[in-house]
């Protein structure tokens, strides 16, 4: 038996792509490393939160099934790997699991087979990580025997307007050839495809999106740390700045970066061009900038409670939504972790809401959940509103009296202050 598409990976990219293909009638197989993934799954339970419970259940009744075995890579015309990139303890980027499932994926490569990498990587990766570890273990040739395939993920969590179906996919090949057969099999369930000249193309365009952001936050977080210093209305200023009709886009300074992916591919980038003898300046510099801001918060959170006559030691710190970005659940690298941590070592008793997050622990010391929010703020010295989720009414938090700090300048009142 043979199946149109085999996902390696199936986590915040992976589960998603599934989703798209078997709704457009492609025969998908899920395969991960993780027990407990791989069950969930076949349970129709949702472990990924773009993805719905009653999409897994479609998935499941289109014939979806997700395993840990990799023997079915065998029966596979397609696939796609969609394994973590992240960073090493140093710091650095960490392409074991690319490594792992290209290994796991040779050993069982057939002739004819189309191969895409769909992770974030630095350029190069495709043709001198991916393609020897291919090559060598099945004893194919890409471009003759098989098929291989650079294609970033855009994906956006949260975002209901642009899902895989409409957001334009970058496809590459390592021959024309190759990337043929990526237009051929993304273009049964993506609407705009761009071919891009070659992999490497594909990869760094990835890399400069996701770096655009990282640059642009870090420009209007550095604006907002002098527009404290100055004494100057750093939202009235974004306000102001942000009715330009062209040629300015703008970005919310906050309490730093986080997610899966903003903060780590321009490390890639740094690492990459480190090995080549090229220092990118804006990056580092962006970094930097970023990394300050969990510190900044709670500078402005000591200060706001000493205007009040207390101090951080011994005070209620209420930290409202730990997630990365508004209405998901995700807390990979969440400035809440930074922030918390600092709160901690200097005494404040700290805990959290968030609709979206069961259980938030920095450095194995779980952080107390509260729950309902109007006895939460009732409890609180000093509420810090980290994420504006959208269930969050602010005209209602604002009304309580409660010290409030709002690092997304969202809200407004007399015991309100905004980063
Ligand atoms: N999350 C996003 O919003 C996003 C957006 C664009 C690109 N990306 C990129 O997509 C890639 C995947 O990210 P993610 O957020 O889906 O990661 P994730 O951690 O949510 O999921 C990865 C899955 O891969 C599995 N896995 C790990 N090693 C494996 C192996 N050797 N074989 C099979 N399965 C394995 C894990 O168990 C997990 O279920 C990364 O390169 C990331 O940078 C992520």
């Amino acid at each position: 038996m043979s199946v149109d598409l085999v996902v390696v990976g199936l986590g915040y990219v992976g589960l998603p792509l599934a989703s798209a293909a078997c709704s457009a009638g492609v025969t998908t197989v899920g395969l991960d490393v993780s027990d407990e993934v791989v069950a969930g799954l076949n349970a129709g339970r949702s472990h990924v939160g773009d993805v719905p419970e009653a999409a897994v259940a479609e998935m499941v009744a289109a014939g979806f099934t997700a395993t840990t075995d990799p023997a079915v890579l065998a029966t596979a015309d397609t696939v796609v790997l969609c394994v973590p990139t992240g960073l090493s303890a140093s710091g650095d980027p960490d392409l074991s699991a690319v490594r792992a499932a290209a290994g796991t994926v040779a050993a069982r490569l057939r002739a004819g087979t189309l191969v895409v990498l769909e992770s974030t990587s630095h350029p190069g990766t495709t043709e001198e990580v991916v393609r020897p570890i291919l090559e060598r273990g099945s004893g194919l040739r890409v471009g003759e025997d098989f098929h291989l395939v650079y294609s970033p993920e855009r994906i956006d969590p949260g975002n209901e307007r642009f899902s895989m179906h409409n957001t334009p996919k970058i496809i590459s090949g390592c021959t024309p050839l190759c990337a043929k057969y990526g237009v051929a099999f993304y273009g049964r369930f993506v609407e705009s495809l761009v071919v891009s000249r070659g992999t490497r193309e594909a990869e760094m365009a990835k890399l400069l999106e996701n770096s655009y952001r990282y640059v642009n936050i870090a420009l209007v977080n550095e604006v907002a740390l002098f527009c404290d210093r100055m004494g100057i209305d750093v939202w009235d200023v974004l306000h102001c700045a942000g009715t330009k009709p062209f040629g300015f886009a703008p970005f919310q300074p906050g309490p730093g970066v986080g997610g899966h992916c903003i903060p780590i591919d321009p490390r890639y980038l740094e690492s990459k061009a480190r090995s080549a003898g090229f220092t990118f300046d804006t990056l580092s510099a962006a970094r930097a900038v970023n990394e300050r801001m969990p510190s900044h918060v709670v500078l402005r959170a000591a200060a706001l409670l000493a205007e009040r006559g207390a101090a951080l030691a011994g005070s209620r710190v209420l930290l409202l939504g730990v997630a990365y970005k508004p209405d998901v659940a995700d807390t990979r690298e969440s400035p809440a972790y930074p922030i918390a941590r600092e709160l901690l070592a200097r005494g404040a008793r700290v805990s959290f809401h968030d609709p979206e997050v069961a259980e938030f622990e920095v450095d194995g010391r779980p952080i107390r959940k509260e729950h309902p929010l109007p006895e939460a703020l009732a409890d609180a010295d000093l509420v810090v509103l980290l994420q504006d989720h959208s269930c969050y009414d602010l005209v209602e938090i604002s009304s309580t009296g409660r010290a409030l700090l709002d690092t997304r300048g969202k809200s407004a009142g007399g015991s309100v202050t905004l980063l």
